[in-house]
Order: C-alpha cells, then structure tokens, then sequence
C-alpha cells in the first residue's frame, strides 16, 4: 500500500515573523519538484500568517502546533480552527510531548482537541510516545496503546483515515538520542496492529505513521527505509533550511 512520505518541521517557539518568513521562503524554494513526498512546517501561531504566504505557490504545508475544538469563545490563550485556518494551515500537530509533560496535557484534553480539528477540516498529526523510565520498565507498547485509545476515544473511521500519527519517544526528544531504526519501526509496527484493530486493516495500511525524536540528515535515510516509517517530525534540525531540505530529500 502506496503512503506518500510527510517530512514536518516543528519549529516549537522559534522565530519571530519575519524569521519564519525568510526560512519558509527558502525551504519552498528547495521544495518545487517533491512530486512523491509532502512537506509540512509548523511555526509559532504569531508567525504563521507570514509563513503561509511565504509558501503560497509551493507545496509546503502549513500547520499549528496546538489547536482548541471550539470555534471561538471564552478560552484564554487558545487558538480555534477557525483561527488556524483563517492563518493558512491545513493541519495541526497534537498531544506533543512538551504539551503534554511541561504543560499537563491528558489524554482527555488531546482527544477532544483531536476532534474538534477533524470537525474543522484540519488534519491532526496526533503524537504518541513513552518516556525512558516507561521504555526501561517495558512499558512502551502498554503507553502507546493507551495513548492510541484514549486519543483516538470517539474518533470514527472516515475521520481516522485522515489522521497522522507521529511517534516521538519523549526520551529521544531533543536529546541527540534518535531511536535506533529497528526500535522506531517496532514502534510503528506495533501502532500500525492498534490502527487495525480500532479500525481496519485497509485503513491502518494508508494512514501514515512519521517518526520523531533527534531525526537529522545523517540519520534520515537508514529511518525511512523501515516499512512502517512514513515520515518524520524534525525539531532541532528542522530551524535551518540546509539540514531541513537534507532531510525533505532523503534517499531510502
Ligand atoms: P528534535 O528533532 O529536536 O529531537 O525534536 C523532535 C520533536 O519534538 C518534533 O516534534
């Protein structure tokens, strides 16, 4: 089953507008021919406006990196689909890690975010993961699959087949640390089985399931030769446009 490869920057809280602006323009520039794979950067909501035109005749692909489930309303400090939209993205990135360890995410608050970007068209890169403590007391595939459940808690199967999931071992975050590639498709292996099992097979086998934690140029090509891996979520190496373009040109 053919997956069209997602390579994402997350650019977490970096860059003011104009910043965002100048490094878009040029990663758009280096994306005009990605005709097999899609490419999609997320920057901070008070740059994304810039961003999106920047990108405008390209096919990069804007997303937030949070997102409420209401439209609009009394919800200090957050951003609506409606909002994120009106700024140029069409996806948004969910339940990441430093959401839910440095700002107290649960899994109930990702799941309705989940389903409120579903309800508005956006299209949620939901991100699962276990911390080291969890992976040394063999708890990975217990995490995970909790974490699968309970975002996924209510979300139908014509909704779930637009989703993309994102692995993102919190221990391999930022740390230079990159799952080695039989433990990243392991992973993806094993999210693959859940997707169908809540699901179905067919759509478990078209929805793409990208790999993040330490992913740079040197370590691109060895991951995306695994099966299971779709794609990547690029933090660090994804704020210069020179090792972001490596990683979007991979060879596997
Ligand atoms: P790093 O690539 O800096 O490890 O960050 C990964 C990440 O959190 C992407 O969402």
């Amino acid at each position: 089953m053919a997956r069209r490869p997602l390579i994402a920057g997350n650019w977490k809280m970096h860059f003011t507008a104009a910043e965002a602006a100048q490094l878009a323009s040029s990663i758009a520039r280096g994306c005009r021919n990605m005709g097999d794979r899609e490419v999609m950067i997320a920057p901070p909501y008070t740059a994304m406006a810039a961003v999106a035109a920047a990108v405008q005749d390209s096919p990069v692909l804007v997303a937030g990196q949070n997102v409420c489930w209401e439209k609009e309303g009394a919800f200090t400090g957050e951003i609506s689909p409606v909002m994120l939209k009106d700024a140029g993205a069409s996806m948004v990135i969910l339940g990441h890690s430093e959401r839910r360890h440095i700002f107290g995410e649960n899994d109930a608050l990702v799941n309705r975010r989940v389903k409120g970007a579903l309800l508005h068209d956006l299209v949620p890169v939901l991100c699962v993961g276990e911390t080291l403590e969890e992976r040394d007391a063999g708890q990975t595939f217990a995490v995970l699959e909790n974490q699968m459940k309970a975002g996924l808690a209510d979300v139908g199967a014509e909704e779930a087949g637009r989703l993309v999931i994102a692995y993102e071992p919190v221990w391999a975050i930022g740390t230079g640390r990159t799952a080695t590639r039989e433990q990243a498709q392991d992973a993806h292996f094993f999210l693959r089985g859940m997707l169908a099992g809540l699901y179905e097979k067919k759509l478990a086998d078209t929805v793409r399931i990208l790999y993040g934690g330490s992913v740079k140029p040197d370590n691109i090509d060895s991951l995306m030769a695994e099966p299971d891996i779709d794609g990547a979520l690029v933090g660090g190496a994804a704020l210069k446009s020179e090792s972001f373009l490596r990683i979007v040109q991979y060879t596997a």
